[in-house]
């Protein structure tokens, strides 16, 4: 394997999307639109933000037009949302969006069961999707699913993902996100997929999208780098799953793969202490623990941090991340231990 990282990378956030759309508990319109205004500010420099599809399909998400109309809009930032059809189209720019996201499936069961129709039968909708988003000005990124394994069919051709992005590159779309829905690849599979892919389309933009389902979205990303991928989609504490695709866990979770780019030394501009609070924040709406294994690591020591200074009647230090030069969230504890242990001093010696 050649180890040859790029620069930089660019982190799609889709966690208000992605993230929110299999949740059984709802978050409020307010907590959307507050949670959504903390990632505008975190550097990340594409977020998803809702999806207009049919209300009773996605239920979690059917206030995006009330959701998009009350964010706060950073110009550094593009906000794209799922948009099936010229219903959905209609609405999402009626909300605003700068980019819409079609989707569908290299395989036929998922992309009846997900969008209630044959392939054959997808294209002219996408089709009109993508005339009118243009007329609009709007770029647009289509996303195809199933490129490794189907929940209904198992394993998917290669083929039938080339014969998919082929005639969505004919429909004019501008980036092609590939989709490992319920996350099966391997990188092996990944190899094969972009060997193919890119020797196809050496000029498109190419994202890619995995699901962490068995724990091998960073081990696929990292093969994904190799071939030249600098595009990847990411949710906040892995959150995420398509109730579509039975099996099919969260993605890739943002503050895992923040964790491997600033080891790596490849950047990303993100600020990975909006990420955190930005993650706390959203676990404490789902009143659920996220997966992500960075996020719960450092929460955990932040929490042990904090007993340490409640127990030493101290106020945790604000911003203490603030001050950290290291990237490494080790190197943050212990620099968070000597913060505490310094207070522990100074208030010992006024007692
Ligand atoms: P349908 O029932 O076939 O729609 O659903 P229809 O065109 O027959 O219309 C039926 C009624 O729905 C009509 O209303 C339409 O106006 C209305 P009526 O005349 O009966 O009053 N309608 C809509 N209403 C609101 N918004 C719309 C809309 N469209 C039609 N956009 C449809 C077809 C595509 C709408 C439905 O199947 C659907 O909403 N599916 C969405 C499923 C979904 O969101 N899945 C998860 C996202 S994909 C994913 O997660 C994968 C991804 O992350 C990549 C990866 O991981 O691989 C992207
Ligand atoms: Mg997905």
């Amino acid at each position: 394997m050649i180890v040859r990282w790029p620069k930089q990378v660019q982190i799609k956030e889709v966690g208000p999307r992605d993230g929110l759309q299999n949740e059984t508990t709802w978050v409020e319109t307010d907590d959307k639109v507050a949670w959504i205004n903390m990632l505008s500010e975190s550097g990340i420099k594409e977020i998803e933000y809702s999806s207009f599809v049919h209300p009773r399909w996605i239920p979690a998400l059917k206030d995006a037009r009330e959701v998009g109309r009350r964010i706060n809009r950073n110009p550094d930032v593009t906000y794209s949302a799922l948009v099936p059809n010229e219903v959905g189209l209609e609405h999402a720019l009626e909300a605003g969006i700068d980019m819409a996201s079609v989707f569908m499936s290299a395989s036929e069961t998922h992309n009846r069961n997900n969008i209630n129709k044959s392939i054959t039968a997808t294209y002219p909708v996408i089709g009109n999707v993508v005339k009118t988003a243009k007329a609009e000005n709007k770029r647009v990124t289509g996303y195809v699913s199933t490129v490794f394994d189907c929940p209904f069919e198992g394993k998917v051709d290669i083929d039938a993902v080339l014969r998919v992005c082929d005639r969505l590159f004919d429909l004019g779309i501008d980036d092609l996100s590939l989709g490992d829905t319920i996350g099966t690849a391997v990188p092996s599979e990944v190899e094969a997929l972009l060997e193919a892919v890119t020797h196809r389309y050496p000029n498109k933009s190419i994202i890619m999208h995995f699901h962490d389902t068995r724990g091998m979205a960073i081990a696929n990303i990292m093969t994904a780098m190799n071939y030249g991928i600098t595009r990847f989609d990411s949710s906040l504490g892995g959150l995420g799953g398509c109730p579509y695709a039975p099996g099919a866990a969260g993605n890739v979770a943002t503050n895992d793969l923040l964790y491997l780019l600033q080891g790596l030394d490849v950047a990303t501009g993100v600020d990975d202490h909006i990420i955190q609070d930005a993650s706390s924040f959203i676990q404490a709406k789902l009143n659920k623990q996220l997966p992500s294994r960075s996020f719960n690591y450092l929460e955990s020591q932040l929490n042990q941090a904090n007993d340490h200074v409640q127990a030493a009647g101290a106020e945790m230090p604000n911003h203490s991340f603030e001050l950290v030069p290291q990237r490494k969230r080790e190197i943050i504890y212990v620099f968070l231990k000597n913060q505490l242990k310094n207070q522990y001093d100074k208030f010992r010696s006024k007692e």
